[in-house]
């Protein structure tokens, strides 16, 4: 079973994650999670080559940096867990990459397709959660979270924080067509909504298909 979270920066997905990992070890379910970019060796350096505030990569550099991150990521990792029928949970997964390289970033959505099958070996999430919050809500968390009243120092965002506003609008709204487009397994979460009601909420959907 693979168990995927989405969602702009700052909606929560981390909190999540950690509730529900609890939740299904505590039920007694093999569990690994894990985030993208990053979770082997090479694709940790991926992961810092992208979020380094310094780089000035472009769109389709940027693609293939994530896509190459989540090609070592699922063969190395993902597959051989899912195997011994562990529970794999993935903070983002490719639909991040069409929110944020497609919708965001404007890059074409059939080279997206092709590129996301092909670092995913076709392998496809069973459920997404995707905690939706507006780019507004999800700053004034950040500001709350780091006590920055008015405004980020210098190095405090990294490189794909530094998109800008618009961008956000363009992932959150990316992220609500994929949702409509994939109902069978999107979930839309209202991420406003405390962590102990979404988690509640969760734990439900994953119930009722015989899993928590
Ligand atoms: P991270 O610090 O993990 O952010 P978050 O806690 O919000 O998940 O940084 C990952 C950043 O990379 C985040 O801004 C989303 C972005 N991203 C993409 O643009 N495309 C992708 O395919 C993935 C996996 C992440």
């Amino acid at each position: 079973m693979l168990i995927t979270f989405e969602g702009i920066d700052g909606a929560g997905k981390s909190t999540q994650v950690k509730k529900l990992r609890k939740a299904l070890t505590d039920a007694g379910r093999d569990v690994l999670t894990l985030r993208e970019p990053g979770g082997t060796d090479v694709a940790e350096k991926i992961r810092d080559i992208l979020l380094e505030s310094k780089n000035d990569i472009t769109p389709v550099g940027e693609l293939l940096l994530f896509s190459a991150s989540r090609a070592e990521l699922v063969q190395r990792v993902v597959v051989p867990a899912l195997k011994k029928n562990t529970v794999v949970i993935v903070d983002r997964f490719y639909d991040s990459t069409t929110a944020y390289q497609g919708y965001g970033r404007g890059l074409d959505g059939g080279m997206l397709r092709a590129i996301n099958d092909i670092a995913t070996f076709g392998l496809k999430p069973d459920f997404t959660f995707f905690l939706d919050l507006s780019p507004e809500d999800a700053l004034i968390r950040k500001f709350s979270e780091k006590s920055i009243p008015l405004a980020f120092e210098d190095g405090e965002l990294d490189r794909m924080e530094q998109s800008g506003l618009d961008f956000y609008r363009r992932v959150r709204n990316g992220y609500l067509e994929l949702a409509r487009l994939e109902k069978e397994r999107f979930i839309l979460l209202d991420a406003s909504e405390s962590a102990e009601r979404l988690h509640d909420r969760i734990r439900k959907t994953l119930g009722e298909a015989g899993l928590a």
